[in-house]
């Protein structure tokens, strides 16, 4: 099993960066870690990261706008082969352009029960409104700061006398154990086969008069009483393969694509040479370009009538 590459974005102790990079020591964790990155040089966080081995980026946003400064942190986690971003006490509001380009693929760690207590002061915040339990939250981030999907959260005592900083230090040993599962939950979520198909799917029956059914025991998507271009491959004859079979819109195509990225392309077995085989279970599947690939197979077999519909539609 390849692991997912992470890279983890603190701006000080970074305590539960160290929780997330020893969790990643375990043979089994589905998660590497491929770089800690920080707004401060002197973060103490880094030091660690180092020592233990991993490579390391700090870099003081001061004198950065926003949107250049995220622009000089994304450049480093491409370098990095980074498919995932895990912020751990990053101190920095996020520019949309950061967001988006990490969309779906960064998480972030509140000590709070979201949705309440965004933002700052949370531990105060709790005590003072009478509550039985504080905690903590990992959730997917969005434009809205401490928002975005929460995957995962572990409530947490609030003891008589508690103070912010003895709430925070129970509930900072709750945040280490938190994180590292909900990440390794989360990388391997979108492996799993039901994942797969599902964001097949979606894309699919988004085509006009797009519908599903099994063939051959496999999940497959036609125009209505049409013929089908799409087919979700799971251990096909026990090829072990998660994959998405297309039709190709060329001949020597299917050769074509097999030859420039044999990791990801296949020759489908029993499908002839005008269908091809792409991985969905390696990393750095494009989501966008499958969606392209299965607009494409459809217009294959798309009936002319429908296939002018789409033409004025998409010319809008
Ligand atoms: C943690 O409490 C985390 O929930 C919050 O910032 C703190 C970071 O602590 N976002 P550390 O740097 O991970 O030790």
């Amino acid at each position: 099993m390849t692991k997912a590459k992470v890279a983890v974005l603190i701006s000080g102790r970074g305590s539960n960066m160290a929780a997330l990079l020893y969790a990643a020591k375990a043979p089994d964790c589905p998660y590497e870690i491929v770089l800690v990155a920080a707004n401060d040089p002197l973060a103490p966080g880094l030091t660690l990261a180092a020592a233990e081995g991993i490579a390391i980026f700090g870099h003081s946003h001061k004198g950065h706008k926003r949107a250049e400064f995220d622009q000089i942190i994304h450049a480093q986690l491409q370098k990095a082969g980074a498919h995932y971003v895990a912020l751990a006490g990053y101190m920095r509001l996020l520019s949309p352009e950061f967001v988006g380009a990490w969309e779906n693929r960064m998480l972030n760690i509140h000590p709070s029960l979201l949705p309440k207590y965004k933002g700052l002061d949370t531990h105060q915040r709790a005590i003072d409104a009478g509550d039985t339990h504080a905690g903590c939250s990992v959730h997917i981030v969005t434009a809205e700061l401490d928002d975005g999907p929460v995957l995962g959260q572990t409530p947490v005592v609030i003891l008589p006398g508690d103070t912010p900083d003895t709430l925070a230090s129970r509930i900072l040993i709750a945040e280490h154990q938190l994180y590292a599962r909900t990440l390794a939950d989360f990388v391997t979520r979108e492996r799993q086969p039901d994942w797969l198909l599902n964001r097949v799917r979606e894309a699919a029956l988004a085509l006009p008069q797009a519908d599903e059914t099994l063939s051959h025991g496999m999940p497959c998507f036609g125009i209505v009483k049409g013929k089908k271009f799409a087919y979700v491959s799971r251990d096909h004859h026990g090829d072990g393969i998660i994959g998405l079979l297309v039709k190709t819109t060329a001949p020597e195509e299917q050769a074509m694509l097999i030859d420039r990225d044999p990791a990801r392309y296949y020759r489908p077995s029993y499908f002839g040479n005008d269908w091809v085989g792409i991985r969905l279970d390696i990393d750095d599947t494009d989501w966008d370009q499958i969606t392209d690939r299965l607009r494409a197979s459809w217009r294959q077999v798309a009936p002319k009538k429908l296939l002018g519909l789409m033409d004025v539609a998409e010319e809008f």
